[in-house]
């Protein structure tokens, strides 16, 4: 675009002075742990929806695709998110089940990316999901395309910007 869109777009300020400091050494076994510390760091430093991040998928020809979501729960299963079966996500889920989360925290200089497998939780799970919705009323408002699912983490990488510009990274291969 013009020179005057590209200045702009460089002179715009980066992370806060401050940045909260990560020790890889020091973080837990478990990536879903370390998940939920950042996650209480981020509420304690007031980001706004820190339970929100991309999901990136791809449809049969592996043309890639993104757009927002939120993270409804990590358990054994994997990390959760809901949306309609019939949405683009969705049907490329269905062609492609593999998937990409990205979160990122702006004020802690901090993205924690999540790439696995994608499976389809029970039509039970679905309907919970759907009914504990904030602002469902929690009556007769089923929705049938509604889905749940997983990603069952093959890699998870937790990423610590430094002014420095020795960014940290921490990586995760569970399976
Ligand atoms: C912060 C944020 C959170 C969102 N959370 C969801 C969600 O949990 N589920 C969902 O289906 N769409 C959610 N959306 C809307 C999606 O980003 C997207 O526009 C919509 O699902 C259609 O995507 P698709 O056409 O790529 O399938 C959210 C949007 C934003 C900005």
């Amino acid at each position: 675009m013009s020179e005057s869109f590209s200045q702009l777009l460089r002179a715009l300020p980066d992370f806060p002075e401050v940045l909260p400091d990560f020790d890889p050494a020091a973080a837990p076994a478990d990536p879903a742990e370390l998940f939920r510390l950042w996650l209480d760091e981020a509420l304690a430093a007031g980001v706004p929806q820190p339970n929100a991040c991309s999901l990136a998928t791809a449809d049969e020809h592996g043309r890639p695709s993104s757009r927002m979501l939120i993270l409804k729960d990590i358990d054994d299963d994997g990390w959760h998110f809901a949306t309609s079966r019939e949405s683009r996500k969705g049907k490329e889920l269905t062609a492609n089940p593999h998937a990409a989360l990205n979160f990122f925290w702006q004020q802690q200089g901090r993205q924690v990316r999540v790439a696995g497998d994608v499976v389809e939780l029970s039509a039970e799970a679905s309907a919970a999901d759907w009914r504990a919705r904030p602002g469902a009323n929690g009556g007769n408002n089923e929705n049938t395309d509604w889905q749940l699912y997983v990603i069952r983490p093959r890699e998870i990488e937790f990423w610590q910007a430094r002014h420095d510009r020795r960014h940290i990274r921490h990586r995760y291969a569970p399976r």
